[in-house]
């Protein structure tokens, strides 16, 4: 610190106190210094139930009990859905639809867990912890002896002021919820690291891989030799599900898309999240890449929206550039080179969608992607 530093800080005004016994700001020397106002002092110190009443105070310690103990019960919950329920089990929930079991108990009991610690930890502050007001003054940061000795006797004096020692009953449950709360995230680590333990080939098929059933004009599926005939699926537009035609899609334009029937199958949104795409129309002399251009229409072209680095949708399209951007780690892929990656984490280009046009006019995917979408993690097996 400086002299010209010591100077000033000596120089500020020094607190004296009036009749009423408030703290008031008065002068040192002749500098002129602004007019201080009437310190107000600290509010009188209003006390809870709990710091008079010792039943008040026991009855705030199990309900915190109560919370940590919740969160515990949910903890042993989540390890007993891990270890019971299917990963084929299936539940139908409002607005979601079906939706796998398993998902739900562990977001469910997490949830819960979490809850529990975080509400019994409030309750505890607001009920039982001390809420005086306190002053700090400030002072150098230089450590020394006697402030480390200061800092080990705050920390008891907030131990003491807790209650910590006083109230076992919150201590050790705060401890179980604390430590089973550790067992999920051990789980879901040690079940993380290591080989893809998934089904590889799952990733390497959607819903462009499979047709759609021909329906009559009665509204049956058309029949030759036994068997129903089908056809490629449509491009539809995401949300509203209906049919693209190839006039439709306008210069510049960008189409959200899903397959055709996508809401028929089991399991709509494990569907949705494999086969989403995004359909953009561009000058087709703008596309370098010669099969990029064959497999698109007068430069209508549709490529998979799901990021090729860790599965986000890349939803954002910048025209005069020709590139599209995922949101989440900001990989960019240009749309003129067969979506390659020129900026970002992804390892990957994004798979294209060879699309043609049927009878009707409408936009068709002939088969599927000619590789896995999403991201390149299953290639670690
Ligand atoms: S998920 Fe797209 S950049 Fe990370």
């Amino acid at each position: 610190m400086t002299d010209d530093n010591e100077a000033s800080i000596s120089k500020e005004p020094a607190v004296s106190h009036n009749e009423s016994g408030h703290a008031v700001a008065t002068r040192h020397d002749d500098h002129a210094l602004p007019e201080r106002f009437e310190n107000p002092g600290l509010p009188d110190h209003v006390h809870r139930q709990g710091d008079n009443d010792e039943a008040a105070a026991r009855r705030s310690e199990r309900q915190v009990a109560t919370l940590f103990g919740l969160s515990m019960l949910a903890t042993v919950l989540f390890v007993v859905a891990y270890a019971v329920i299917g990963k084929d089990d299936n539940v139908t929930l409002p607005i979601l639809g079906k939706v796998h079991a398993l998902h739900v108990a562990l977001g469910v009991t997490l949830a819960v867990s979490m809850l529990g610690i975080g509400l019994g930890a409030i309750h505890w502050a607001k009920t039982l912890m001390s809420d005086e007001e306190v002053v700090e003054e400030r002072h150098t940061l230089r450590s020394n002896d006697d402030a480390r000795a200061d800092f080990v006797k705050v920390m008891s004096d907030g131990a003491d002021s807790a209650q910590i020692k006083r109230r076992p009953l919150i201590k050790y449950s705060l401890g179980g919820a604390l430590g089973l709360f550790a067992v999920p995230l051990g789980l879901q680590l040690v079940g993380g690291l290591g080989p893809f333990k998934g089904d590889v080939e799952d990733l390497r098929t959607t819903l462009w891989d499979t047709e759609v059933p021909v329906l009559g004009a009665d509204g049956k599926p058309e029949m030759k030799n036994g068997k129903p005939v089908t056809r490629p699926r449509r491009l539809m537009r995401d949300p509203d599900g209906t049919a693209i035609r190839l006039s439709d899609v306008t210069l510049g334009s960008v189409f959200h898309v899903l397959p055709e029937g996508i809401n028929d199958t089991e399991h709509p949104i494990n569907q949705k999240v494999k086969a989403s795409v995004i359909l953009i129309s561009l000058q087709e002399d703008r596309i370098k890449n010669t099969r990029e251009r064959d497999w698109g229409i007068n430069g209508v072209v549709a490529y998979s929206k799901i990021c090729t680095h860790v599965g986000c949708s890349v939803g954002l399209y910048e025209q005069t550039t020709h590139h599209l951007l995922c949101p989440c780690h900001q990989s960019t892929f240009d749309l003129t080179e067969d979506c390659k990656v020129i900026f970002g984490p992804a390892k990957r280009p994004l798979p294209q969608l060879k699309i043609d046009v049927d009878d009707e006019g409408y936009l068709y995917a002939p088969h599927g992607f000619d590789q896995p979408v999403g991201p390149s993690f299953w290639e670690r097996g």
